[in-house]
Parts: C-alpha cells; structure tokens; sequence
C-alpha cells in the first residue's frame, strides 16, 4: 500500500498521520485530494470502532485508493465516559477547542481529588476499499484532567490531558513524544505493523 486516503478534515489528525505515515513510504492523499468535495457524513455510530468504519467505508466510495479513518476521544471516568464518540460536539456547536475544554473542565470542576479526575484517549483506526472495511485498529492511552490547560502543543483535549508517565500533560509534549505513547500513536504502529507482515487481509491493497 503506497497511498492512501487519509477520510479525516481535522489538521490535527492529519498532522499525526502524515508524521507516521510518510517515513515508511506511504503517500498521505487528504480529502482535498478527492475529485470533488464530498460532504461529510453524520458519524452516527454508538462506539469509536463503528464511527471509524462508517467513516471509511463512506469516503472509500469515492475514491480508488484505501481510505483510512480515526474516531478518537476523551473518555472522563467521572463524566460516566462522556465526552467518548461525541468529543468534537462537546458543550454544542459552535465551540473550539479551548471552548470545549472549558466546558469539560466545567463539568469536573467540583472534583478536586487528581485520582477521581481520571480519563483516557481512544482511538480507532479503519482501513477500507470500496466500500468494505478491512481492518480495525486501536489504542488507548490513561490520564487525568489537570485544572487548567498546559502547552501549546497538539490539539484538541491535549493541554488537559496530564500523562505520568511523560510527567507533562500532552499539550506540552513533542509530537514525537505524543505518538510514542498516545492512543493514535498504537493504532498507526498497530497498522504498520499489519502492512510490514504481510497481514493477508491488506494483500490487494496494492
Ligand atoms: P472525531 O473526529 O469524531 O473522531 O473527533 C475526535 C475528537 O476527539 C477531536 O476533535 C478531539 O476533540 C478529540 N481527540 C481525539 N484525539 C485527540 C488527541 O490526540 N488529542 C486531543 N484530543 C483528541
């Protein structure tokens, strides 16, 4: 496989991909690369897994190359999971991303206690051709909201985002330190790892 449509409008995920993607080869074709703009479709999907494989499987149809898509997010223990598959709608339209890290920040303000302010990253990859997926993959990174956001890095919930591992929050890491352990990250090496051993499933790919 040697192009591929990445199926996603966020630069920030684009950015990912191609960071990942390009040094093993692979040519990163975005959206803007289809023959005429396609209108996004209504992720109405109740997991990560059935949004990415809606996503794929939509933009694959109109395309003769692989389209890959990610559904990710924030999952927040005490917000009982939410943002989850929502997490680009959080707080309603309208909002950016500082503007919905507010309001997450907002609804977890009363909890004082880092060990019940817990969450995690979830990102799942699909692979698909016209019109059928052919692989899933996932990841999944642990962490805690911290009071106010931290780094200009990243996007999205990552100046929230505080990772003990790497002792910062993701906002405040290096874009290679962020793919070394974010959720996006295992899923892109879970994906190489499928291509560079020759998984059976990606062999038509071309
Ligand atoms: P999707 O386009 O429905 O998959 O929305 C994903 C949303 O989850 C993004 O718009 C971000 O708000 C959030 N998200 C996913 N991955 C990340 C990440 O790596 N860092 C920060 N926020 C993320």
């Amino acid at each position: 496989m040697k192009r591929l449509l990445v199926a996603t409008g966020n630069p920030g995920k684009v950015r990912e991909f191609a960071r990942a993607l390009i040094p093993e080869g692979i040519e990163v074709l975005g959206l803007d690369s289809l023959k005429e703009a396609v209108a996004e479709p209504e992720e109405t999907g109740l997991t990560f897994e059935a949004n990415a494989m809606l996503k794929a499987e939509y933009y694959s149809l109109h395309t003769d190359k692989p389209a890959l898509a990610d559904d990710s997010g924030l999952e927040v223990d005490a917000l009982d999971k939410a943002p989850g598959v929502k997490s680009a709608r959080y707080g309603g339209p309208g909002l950016d991303d500082d503007g919905r890290n507010r309001a997450v920040l907002e609804a977890i303000s009363d909890i004082a206690d880092p060990a019940r302010r817990s969450a995690r990253f979830r990102c799942v990859l699909a692979l698909a051709a016209a019109g059928r997926t052919i692989a899933t993959f996932d990841g999944v990174v642990e962490g805690r909201l911290i009071e106010e956001p931290r780094g200009p890095n990243g996007f999205g919930y990552d100046p929230l985002f505080f990772h003990e591992p790497s002792g910062c929050t993701f906002g405040e890491l290096d874009p290679a330190a962020k793919q070394a352990v974010s959720h996006r990250g295992q899923a892109i090496r879970a994906l190489l790892e499928a291509l560079h051993s020759g998984d059976s499933r990606l062999a038509d790919l071309g």
